[in-house]
């Protein structure tokens, strides 16, 4: 009994091999932000040393990419677009202080109490961080010119490149001295 239905042709999707779609810059970098905070909760609730110190090295580099991303593409955009003279030189600041905690328990072993602390305490810095960004910088970046779209492309691309080079990450916290001290014309 030969049906003649005809096999539904294929949907031509777009098969073109493209980098996958980027998301506006906002949704990236609270999707970033999801991650490290689920992150922090899984150290908790481990026990083996060295799947603490897998975690901990996850959410190193997932951090420090992420600060990248913000401190060359984001902020600067924010800085320009909104005036701004408060919130990015103090998240700029409070990311200084991030490096400082990356650079004391990346590549350590998690052996006792102290490092758990130290996990702890990172966490919560991060929290009260991201609660700042989401809270305060990111409804007012919203709610400015800036186009989302454009910078969560330059954001994705800059994420690819450094994720193919990390060395490209900048290991050192930048001098507050560094920061440009005049908000941009
Ligand atoms: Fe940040
Ligand atoms: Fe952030």
């Amino acid at each position: 009994m030969a049906t003649t239905t005809k096999k539904p042709t294929a949907k031509k999707t777009a098969s073109r091999k493209t980098a996958p779609k980027a998301l506006d810059a906002i949704t990236m970098l609270r999707d970033d932000h999801k991650k490290v905070s689920a992150l922090f909760d899984e150290y908790d609730k481990s026990r083996s040393a060295t799947k603490k110190q897998n975690i901990v090295s996850t959410i190193c580099l997932e951090l420090s990419v992420h600060a990248t991303l913000e401190e060359e593409i984001f902020y600067p955009a924010v800085r320009a677009a909104l005036k701004d003279r408060e919130l990015v030189p103090e998240a700029i600041v409070e990311h200084a202080t991030l490096k400082e905690f990356i650079a004391k328990v990346d590549g350590k072993l998690p052996d006792g109490d102290m490092f758990d602390a130290q996990i702890q305490v990172m966490g919560e810095y991060v929290k009260h961080h991201v609660k700042e960004e989401q809270n305060e910088m990111f409804p007012k970046a919203r709610d400015s010119k800036l186009d989302m779209a454009e910078l969560g492309q330059r954001m994705m691309e800059r994420k690819q490149q450094v994720l193919a080079e990390p060395q490209q990450i900048p290991k050192k916290p930048a001098a507050v001295s560094e920061l440009p001290s005049e908000v941009p014309a």
